[in-house]
């Protein structure tokens, strides 16, 4: 059978499917659950210096399906709710992780409200053992007041400078970055990671700002922010898939690519490795589905693997080709385009098809009723 083994940043795991920080990764009894799942790693909820009780409720909403040819994804605007950093390393979290899955990594996300912040949780990660890597955040969009730093090409490249003067040595660090659009800002953005020694780029965060109508009742369907907040799931896959690509194509080797946004399936995942990503990680479809949902991608990758005949993540990780003429019928979008010539909807097709139906039964009838008059 097809292994999942990979590594992210020099950090070896056993699966290449693990949670993403955010939903069920607040607390110990949350990481635990994780830990005793299939999960490859167990990353904890983003931290900030001191606890914080976050936006107001409701401030996240999951499995949003918005009917047909919509994909279930969530939104949420939480506003960094945590326990604080020295939570996360203490005993109960990092011990708990290593009793339930001894030898499985254990990392902390670091989301300072400020670079101060910053700098002295990654001093207390440092003093801490047990922690076997450093996602730093620089992409919530969700905080009143505070811009997105990754979008902030000056600010982000002073903060790393800073963060890698101070960072504990011999901990890979990686950093979780928002999901660019443009090509220009893949560029810089690449430009200004590839001066640092970065272990990892988790990529994407939240597709910042959306907005979600609820129709029924003329209302944004969360609370914070005027109903603005970060869009994930199903609905990022395809960014979240550029995003892997583009900077798998601009970041240099040593930087590994995690990807993240929409991964519901093992198929989702393969797609992602196809674009570059060493893992992937899992977070509205953990939120929605809980811990189990780590058993089924890694059993869904591993069949898709082995139908595929592939053995290890490394014969397919990065190879996804340019378009051209398609050996194999495509499942997706093929079907539907030839049922939907020149804007006809698939029900339109289904109706006249059923027209025919009924043409064809009567000419039957009349044929047979004619033989047998003669
Ligand atoms: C929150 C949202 C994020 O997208 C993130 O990366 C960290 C925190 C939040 O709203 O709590």
């Amino acid at each position: 059978m097809a292994s999942l083994t990979t590594t992210v940043g020099g950090i070896k795991l056993n699966c290449c499917v693990y949670n993403a920080s955010g939903p069920r990764t607040g607390s110990a009894a949350a990481l635990k659950k994780i830990a005793e799942s299939a999960s490859g790693a167990v990353l904890a909820k983003s931290a900030t210096l001191v606890k914080q009780d976050g936006n107001p409720l409701p401030r996240g909403v999951q499995e949003i399906d918005l009917g047909e040819r919509s994909c279930p994804g969530s939104i949420n605007s939480e506003g960094l709710p945590n326990a604080g950093i020295d939570y996360y390393l203490s005993s109960e979290c990092v011990d708990g992780v290593a009793e339930s899955a001894p030898g499985k990594p254990y990392l902390v996300s670091l989301s300072g409200l400020k670079l101060k912040d910053n700098l002295e949780m990654l001093s207390r990660v440092g003093s801490t053992a047990g922690v076997h890597g450093i996602e730093l955040n620089l992409a919530c969009p969700n905080i009143p007041g505070k811009p997105t730093m990754a979008y902030d090409f000056e600010q982000m490249e002073s903060v790393l400078e800073e963060v890698f003067k101070q960072a504990p040595k011999g901990l890979p660090l990686g950093v979780k970055l928002a999901p660019y659009f443009d090509f220009p800002h893949f560029q810089r953005a690449a430009e200004i990671l590839n001066k640092f020694p970065i272990a990892w780029v988790t990529c994407i965060n939240t597709v910042g700002n959306a907005l979600i109508v609820d129709a029924t009742n003329e209302m944004a369907v969360i609370a914070p922010k005027g109903g603005f907040g970060g869009l994930a799931g199903g609905y990022i896959k395809w960014t979240a898939l550029a995003n892997v690509r583009q900077l798998r194509k601009l970041l240099k080797p040593e930087i590994d690519i995690v990807g993240v946004g929409g991964v519901a399936s093992g198929e989702d995942a393969f797609e992602m490795i196809l674009c570059g990503a060493c893992a992937v990680q899992v977070g509205t479809k953990h939120w929605s589905e809980g811990p189990k949902c780590f058993d089924r991608i890694a059993n869904e990758l591993k069949s898709l693997m082995d139908k595929k005949g592939y053995g290890t993540i490394a014969e397919f990780q990065g190879k996804l080709k340019d378009w051209s003429k398609p050996p194999k019928a495509l499942k997706f979008g093929a079907a539907k385009a030839s049922t939907e010539v020149s804007g006809t909807s698939a029900k339109t097709v289904q109706m006249y098809q059923a027209i025919i139906s009924c043409l064809l039964l009567v000419i039957a009838g009349l044929l047979q009723a004619a033989l047998r008059a003669r």
